[in-house]
């Protein structure tokens, strides 16, 4: 008992401390919002930006913690010579200028996010920062940007050891501004920023650019497979499942304010079934990635808003205790090659919601198999980081079993919301924006850490099963998906510890 009170106390030490990572006060949780690269590429414009964020906010999404528009690369035109060398804006793609953009956000209760490079160049072949980093971070701040998103195209060589990387000096003059400014690092896990990101940045990139796909082996993605860890050529075109099992070596680096990024989201792009999609939002949700949508907002389908709208899996995300899951096992099917079509678990630890010394926990089964398969996820697995081989005190409990995808939103209410986002709402389905909020979870009003200590029934999933002490949940698990629980100790279970 003694033992286990003593661990509770020290990880809440820990993250005490651990809150002010770069000491900006942001991304306390995973940051979220909106990035056009995914689904734009470099055909960015004003008029991009605000439609888009009219609509994140016309289908909930602010409301769900989708907060910074992120602009990414191609935005300007270089530099002038008259003002210090300052960027600026392209005056056709924005033809207010970048001010204009951010006070529009602002006043939408959005942020704003913006783009750059630790090179010469952009990835683009735009104005990069590298030597223009304070006249660059003031300009931001100017601005009013909010997010800064910083590449390593054409670095010139300040790569290659950790040193070099982490020695860039952007983090001190975007902290020289004196704007709280999010610091999103993307040099593609070069130099394992993992070891150091955190004394920098806000979150760290860990591979290569995602693609729109499950589990095609790209030549361009390399290190593909479960022991890839140590890659020296990130690449790009990185399938969910390579990215996956390059986040599994380093999960215990996430910490509130400093988060390993597994790169914005796929969902809705189109290449993807909707139980890859499913999986996809799982295992970032889980690893505390950041959830930066990545998909045309204007164009979005229903089933893609209503996984991107599971208040349950996002407040796994968002939990205050900021600790991501780990994969306990991994197991390599017949249908298999180079570890893609694994079947694996991954658990974590979760604030608890009872009100007991006893964190909820997360476990996520992910199918990479063909078929549907039938998998298990043990208490001796779930709770290997309490005490190996099953003899964790959490062994021995019952726990509630509330499926986090049961309560997934209807295709009809997802289409009703697309359908009735304008402010006279619409007569065929009768619903407008107000009626259609109001079913769902809203954490502008509520936050998530309020929400789960509510005990709210949109946070905490269908309560599906209780698992016996010793016992195993079961679930028979989509080809390329997964099934994701929020695991509670039973009240009386807690009564018993009280006791001992
Ligand atoms: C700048 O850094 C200092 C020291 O780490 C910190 O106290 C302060 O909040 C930071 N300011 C901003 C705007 O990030
Ligand atoms: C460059 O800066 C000067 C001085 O502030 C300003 O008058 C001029 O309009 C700027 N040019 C562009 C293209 O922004
Ligand atoms: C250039 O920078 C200096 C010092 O930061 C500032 O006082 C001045 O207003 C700037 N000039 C322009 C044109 O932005
Ligand atoms: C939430 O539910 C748990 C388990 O039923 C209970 O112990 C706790 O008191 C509830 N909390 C609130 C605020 O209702
Ligand atoms: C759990 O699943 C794995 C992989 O399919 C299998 O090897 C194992 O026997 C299962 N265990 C139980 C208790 O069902
Ligand atoms: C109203 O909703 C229906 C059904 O979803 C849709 O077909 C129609 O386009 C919508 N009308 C407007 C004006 O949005
Ligand atoms: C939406 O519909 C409800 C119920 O019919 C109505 O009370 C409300 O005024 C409507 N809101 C808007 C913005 O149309
Ligand atoms: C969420 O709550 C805020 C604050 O109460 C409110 O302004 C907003 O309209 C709500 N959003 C939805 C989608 O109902
Ligand atoms: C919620 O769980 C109950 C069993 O506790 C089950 O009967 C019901 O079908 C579930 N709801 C959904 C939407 O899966």
């Amino acid at each position: 008992m003694r033992v286990f009170r003593t661990s509770i106390l020290a990880a809440s030490a820990l993250f005490a401390l651990a809150v002010h990572a770069v000491d900006n006060g942001l991304a306390i949780t995973p940051q979220m919002g909106w990035d056009n690269w995914n689904a734009f590429g470099c055909s960015v414009s004003e008029d991009l930006l605000l439609q888009t964020a009219s609509l994140i906010v016309d289908y909930g999404l602010k409301d769900l913690g989708y907060h910074y528009v992120i602009l990414d690369d191609c935005w300007s035109v270089g530099r002038n010579a008259s003002a210090n060398n300052s960027l600026v804006a392209d005056p056709e793609k924005f033809p207010n200028g970048m001010a204009a953009v951010a006070d529009h956000l602002h006043s939408l209760g959005l942020g704003f996010g913006m783009y750059s490079d630790a090179g010469k160049y952009t990835c683009g072949m735009y104005a990069g920062s590298l030597g223009y980093e304070t006249v660059d971070a003031q300009t931001w701040a100017d601005w009013g940007v909010d997010y800064l998103k910083y590449d390593n195209c054409y670095n010139e060589g300040y790569a290659g050891n950790q040193q070099l990387s982490s020695a860039r000096t952007m983090g001190d003059a975007l902290n020289a501004t004196g704007r709280p400014i999010l610091y999103s690092l993307c040099n593609w896990g070069e130099d394992y920023p993992w070891n150091w990101g955190s004394t920098v940045a806000n979150s760290w990139r860990i591979s290569g650019d995602v693609y729109d796909n499950w589990d095609t082996y790209d030549a361009r993605c390399p290190c593909d497979g479960p022991d890839a860890w140590n890659c020296e050529l990130p690449g790009f075109h990185c399938s969910i499942t390579n990215i996956m099992n390059k986040a599994s070596f380093i999960v215990s680096k996430a910490q509130p304010g400093a988060w390993n990024d597994l790169d914005m989201l796929e969902v809705g792009n189109g290449a993807m079934t909707d139980a890859e999609y499913v999986a996809h939002f799982s295992m970032w949700a889980v690893a505390k990635s950041p959830l930066i949508m990545g998909n045309d907002i204007r164009s979005i389908a229903p089933k893609d808003l209503s996984i991107l709208s599971n208040a349950a899996v996002i407040a796994i995300n968002q939990d205050p205790s900021g600790s991501s899951a780990a994969r306990r096992w991994m197991y390599e099917t017949n249908d298999d090659s180079n570890g893609k079509a694994a079947l694996q678990m991954w658990s974590g630890s979760l604030k608890s919601t009872t009100g007991g010394d006893y964190s909820d926990m997360v476990v996520l089964l992910v199918n990479g198999a063909n078929a549907p398969t039938v998998m298990n996820a043990s208490l001796a697995d779930i709770f290997i980081d309490s005490g190996p081989s099953g003899t964790a005190k959490q062994v021995k409990m019952s726990w509630e079993v509330y499926d986090l995808w049961a309560n997934r939103m209807s295709d009809d209410e997802a289409s009703a919301i697309i359908s009735s986002s304008s402010a006279t709402g619409n007569a065929t389905t009768g619903y407008n924006a107000t009626t259609v909020g109001a079913g769902r979870y809203n954490a502008t009003r509520t936050s998530y850490a309020e929400g789960l200590a509510q005990n709210s029934s949109l946070l905490l999933g269908n309560l599906t099963t209780t698992v016996q002490p010793s016992g195993t949940i079961v679930a028979t698990v989509d080809p390329h998906g997964a099934a994701l629980f929020r695991i509670r100790a039973l009240p009386t279970a807690v009564r018993k510890r009280d006791e001992l």
